[in-house]
């Protein structure tokens, strides 16, 4: 029974132990983002910026390991993610996944059965 239990709760914490990112420093990371995504990541200065608060805290840091690498192709992301260090990313896709706003993501227990 105790072992049940146990597994039941390992369940539950990998997706938030997944990122492994620390949400405060990630605040403090996140500042110069807030000229074109907003402080709240809900509030884009521009049509072409997307909504982030909220989204999964793996997809952001795979966009943004996507953008350092050059993967993903974008002249303004590329330039922002050039001296972000593999913490830097986790502990931004971290402070961006625990914010509320208007972005409709899947919950994680819904993707994850
Ligand atoms: C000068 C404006 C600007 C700044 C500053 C900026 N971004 Fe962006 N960001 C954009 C634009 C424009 C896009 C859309 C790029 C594209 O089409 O691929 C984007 C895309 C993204 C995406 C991909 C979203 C998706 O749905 O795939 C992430 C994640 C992201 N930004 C995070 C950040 C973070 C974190 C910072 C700060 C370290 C930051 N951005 C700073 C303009 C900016």
């Amino acid at each position: 029974m105790k072992t049940i239990l146990l597994i039941a709760l390992l369940a539950f914490a990998i997706p938030t132990a997944y990122a492994g990112g620390n949400a405060g420093a990630g605040a403090d990371k996140a500042k110069p983002c807030a000229a074109c995504h907003g402080a709240d990541f809900n509030t884009p200065t521009s049509a072409d910026i997307p909504l982030l608060a909220g989204q999964h805290a793996d997809y952001l840091a795979r966009a943004l390991t996507d953008y350092k690498s050059g993967e993903r192709k974008n002249a303004v992301m590329n330039g922002q993610t050039a001296k972000l260090s593999a913490q830097d990313i986790q502990d931004l896709a971290a402070h961006i996944h625990g914010l509320k706003g208007k972005l409709k993501v899947i919950p994680l227990h819904r993707l994850v059965q």
